[in-house]
Order: C-alpha cells, then sequence, then structure tokens
C-alpha cells in the first residue's frame, strides 16, 4: 500500500492563486467565438463575451488571464483595437492561419472580459515589432488617472476610469518568434522598455515580466539575469528590473516534429507523454538554480506564462488554430503540471494555462453555440480549492514506478495544501493505465474527521465531444474511508483525485 505521509505543522509556502492562471491569444478560435462573438451575436453573450463560456470560467475562480499572445503579441499595434469598431484597422494575422484580424476585440474588451470573470489582468507588450513610445502610451492609456493625451483618449472612448493592469510583460518568446534576439540584446533591450513601463499608481504597482527561457535553455536565463544584475544599484532590494522571469515549456510526445494524435495514441506514448510533462519538475529546478544566484530571497517569480500539451491539429482543421482535442492524458498532464507547481510555490509564482479556450491544452470548446468542458477543465476544478492555500510538507511512499521502455514514471504524484478555513486539500494522480493502487493518507498532527472526494476517471484516450460531451466528467468519489491515522481509499487506475478533509 502507497502511503502519503502531511505533516500540517511544516508549511513550506503559499500558493500563488496566480499558478491556476489562463492564456489567450489571437489564434485560431481562442479569442473569436471561443471567448468573444461580438455584442449583435445570437449566441447569448454580456457585451460580446459568450455567455455560458464565461459562466464555466468563473466556477474554475480564473485568479488571471494573459494577453494579446504570444507570437501575436510581438506583432500587435494596441491602437488598432480601440475606438468605433467599423474604424478599427483590419490586418492579417499572418503568424496565426492567415485570417482576418478586424481588431474587434482589443484593450477595452480584454479588461471587460476580466471583469466578467472577476480575474487579474496580465497584459503582454510588443518589443519584437513594437516601440518604446508604443508600449509607455499603451501604459498611460490604461491606468493614467489624470489628464494626459492617452488618458483622455480612453476617456473618449467610453472608458473614464483607468483600468487595473496586475501584470505586464515585456516581448515574448523573444529568442524566436518576438524578435529572434541573442539573450544579451533582449535583456538590454528589456531593461530599456521596462524603464516606461511607468506605474501611475504607486499603491498598486504593475508587476514587470521579462521574457524568459524556452524550454531548457539556461544559457537564455543565466545572460539575461547577468544583464539585468549587471549596474550596481543603490536600492537593497534591487531585483533586476523585475518581479518576474518567464518560461515556456510544451508537452510534445515525440518532439516537434512529431507531435502526434490528440486522441489516437498507444501505451507507450501515453507514458512518453507525461514523462516528458514530468519534466517541468527539472526545469523548475535548473532555471530555479540560476535564478537562486541572483535573486536568493525569491523576489522574481519563475512565471510559467506557457505550459501545455501540444499535439497534431484535428484532421480537417486550419493548421495554424493549432485546435486539439483533449483526453484523459491531458487530464493527467494538467494534474501532474499543477501537482508540481503548488510543490515550487516559493519560485513559481504564476502558471498560464496554453490555451483557454479551442486553442492547445483548452478547458473549454466550441463549436457554434455549443460549448464542451474539457477533461483539463475538470481538474483545474478539482484543483481550485489550493489556490491562496499553504503548501504542506507531504511525501508519497511505497509508490512502484509504471512506464513503457524508457518512459518510466512514478505510478502516483500528488500535493497537499492547508486552506484559509483550516482543511486539508490533497490532489493525487494515478500515472498509471494498469495498476490501481490502495493508499493511505497519514497525517502527523490530526485526526481527521470528515472527507470528502472526487474523482475523474475514464479510459486513457476518452475525451468529451459535442455529441457526447460529459463522457470524462468530475464525479463523487465514494469509496474513501477514514483510519485510525488517516484517510483510506483505492485510487484506479488512469485516474485523479481531490480529497478535502477536515
Ligand atoms: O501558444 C501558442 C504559441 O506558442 C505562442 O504564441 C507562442 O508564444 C508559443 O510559441
Amino acid at each position: 500500500m502507497a502511503k502519503l505521509y502531511i505533516n500540517e505543522k511544516n508549511k513550506k509556502g503559499h500558493i500563488n492563486p496566480e499558478i491556476y492562471g489562463h492564456f489567450s491569444e489571437h489564434l485560431g478560435r481562442c479569442i473569436y467565438e471561443g471567448l468573444y462573438v461580438k455584442e449583435d451575436s445570437g449566441i447569448p453573450n454580456v457585451n460580446g463575451m459568450r455567455t455560458d463560456v464565461v459562466e464555466a470560467l468563473k466556477e474554475l475562480k480564473v485568479p488571471v488571464l494573459r494577453w494579446p499572445g504570444g507570437c501575436f503579441a510581438d506583432e500587435y499595434h494596441w491602437m488598432d483595437g480601440i475606438g468605433p469598431k467599423e474604424n478599427r484597422k483590419k490586418m492579417i494575422n499572418t503568424h496565426w492561419g492567415g485570417v482576418l484580424e478586424d481588431n474587434s476585440f482589443g484593450t477595452h474588451e480584454f479588461f471587460e472580459l476580466c471583469r466578467q470573470l472577476g480575474c487579474k489582468t496580465y497584459v503582454n507588450g510588443n518589443v519584437g515589432s513594437g516601440t518604446v513610445r508604443e508600449m509607455s502610451e499603451w501604459m498611460e492609456y490604461m491606468t493614467f488617472d489624470g489628464v494626459s493625451p492617452m488618458a483622455d483618449l480612453r476617456k473618449e472612448n467610453g472608458h473614464e476610469e483607468p483600468f487595473k493592469v496586475d501584470y505586464f510583460g515585456v516581448g515574448n518568446e523573444n529568442w524566436g518568434c518576438g524578435g529572434n534576439m541573442t539573450p544579451e540584446y533582449y535583456a538590454n533591450l528589456y531593461r530599456r522598455y521596462q524603464t516606461y513601463v511607468r506605474d501611475y499608481k504607486k499603491d498598486e504597482p504593475v508587476r514587470k515580466i521579462c521574457g524568459g527561457p524556452n524550454s531548457d535553455d539556461t544559457d537564455w536565463t543565466g545572460k539575461v539575469l547577468a544583464t539585468c544584475f549587471a549596474s550596481p544599484h543603490p536600492d537593497k532590494d534591487f531585483h533586476g528590473f523585475m518581479d518576474g522571469l518567464s518560461l515556456h515549456y510544451y508537452t510534445t510526445p515525440g518532439g516537434w516534429e512529431e507531435k502526434g494524435s490528440a486522441t489516437c495514441f498507444d501505451e507507450k506514448v501515453w507514458y512518453q507523454t507525461l514523462y516528458k510533462a514530468l519534466y517541468m519538475e527539472e526545469l523548475i529546478r535548473m532555471h530555479g538554480a540560476i535564478m537562486d544566484s541572483y535573486d536568493p530571497e525569491k523576489k522574481i517569480g519563475l512565471i510559467v506564462d506557457e505550459w501545455g500539451t501540444w499535439f497534431d491539429v484535428e484532421p480537417g482543421t486550419n493548421p495554424g488554430f493549432l485546435y486539439q482535442q483533449n483526453t484523459m492524458r491531458d487530464a493527467l498532464v494538467a494534474a501532474v503540471s499543477l501537482n508540481i507547481f503548488n510543490k515550487h510555490c516559493d519560485r513559481v509564482k504564476m502558471a498560464c494555462i496554453a490555451q483557454m479556450v479551442n486553442v492547445l491544452q483548452a478547458v473549454i470548446l466550441t463549436e457554434g453555440d455549443k460549448m464542451l468542458l474539457t477533461p483539463t477543465y475538470h481538474v483545474f476544478h478539482m484543483y481550485r480549492g489550493h489556490q491562496d492555500a499553504e503548501l504542506l510538507d507531504s511525501e508519497l511512499v511505497d509508490v512502484p514506478k509504471a512506464g513503457r521502455e524508457e518512459y518510466v514514471v512514478p505510478s502516483l504524484k500528488e500535493s497537499v495544501s492547508m486552506l484559509k478555513d483550516g482543511s486539508i486539500l490533497a490532489t493525487i494522480a494515478n500515472l498509471s493505465i494498469e495498476e490501481s493502487r490502495d493508499v493511505e493518507l497519514v497525517f502527523a498532527e490530526r485526526q481527521p474527521k470528515e472527507v470528502k472526494a472526487t474523482i475523474l476517471t475514464e479510459k486513457m484516450n476518452a475525451c468529451n465531444t459535442f455529441d457526447e460531451p460529459d463522457k470524462v466528467k468530475e464525479a463523487v468519489f465514494e469509496d474513501v474511508t477514514l483510519t485510525d491515522r488517516g484517510v483510506f481509499f483505492t485510487i484506479p487506475a488512469c485516474s485523479v483525485v481531490s480529497l478535502k478533509i477536515c
């Protein structure tokens, strides 16, 4: 029997709600159709935002939303997306599918969406093809609360009050689609551009995110931090002109050349995918170690603002739209990734799954006026209680490995936190597709009185379709019992369990 030891006296850090964040880009049907259908649509909407999607997302307690990209961010000129919609510039989305972008979703619409979701805002600026002035004026437009050319323009466009920008990203993937820069060149641009990302509200400073590495590119991390920390600074709290450094990592089973189908895969590819997803922990350690050498007090967050699975697009769909189905495999990738982020909450301060709707590892898929919740959605729902909780010391022992060939993974992965009301949330994934496992949760300090649990379990490639939208669904997990020392249950193969213990 596997044992999960939990020491509730040993709190390991605060789980920032933003770890459960999302990413939305002008890509395929994420913004248009997925989130925004325009005000005159037959699909029920509030100010253009589709009601069914917003209501479902509210259930997840979305903490933060990143926008407008991605690669799109470094081609985006914000002034094209303000003012009367009929006058907005129409352009070609060259990066994603070559389709018409009519800019009907712009700055005001983004803040309206976040208002409806009740989430924080993460705006990503353009370094690759934008100017310092453009970035600086965007901040002035969004956040200045006085008389100024940009604040006046915002008011003319119908928003008297300033918007609240919680996070601002200075460029995206500037090692690639954001300008193919060297780390030293980008870091110097970062220093310069971020200077003009002004804090107009001193009591609510915007947090600046510096463009970080792709996957295991430690050279980028090292050189960017070296350049940003290069000059001596009079402020003893100096932290390299940044509040966060981004990290992007996608789970692609056979690499970029062999991403494979989202739904048709065998057991070996199941384990290969999870093996690759677990690599996230190694990445956090690698980049975290470099960050520690500049920032031992961990003032700078590692911001994993793009993560998730990336498979071949669904047959017959635009290759530039990155539309893929979502199975139990995605659910397990989400479960282990979120457990890893929780366990590294001392350094990981935000993570945004890519992407929110209809793109890559989406939590929601839409088709016309229909909508479905993916297996990944259910995992986010089962884990939402971790937001703002305290990570607890926990350790799994007597856990056999599972796998095929070189893709060997631990069969169980977990994280445990204490919520504000003193109850405990344990989330556990069984990565094995063959074996169920007996598990006992053993508490150092508590005799549990009550446990409520839910489970997500199905065949490995089961997914929700518009014909069968509830095939994979969170269900009440009854077979959980209290023991002398804790809680006992048998976790089925290929499943995710969430237990709330009082
Ligand atoms: O999420 C899709 C794309 O992946 C983003 O636009 C880019 O930043 C990354 O390469």
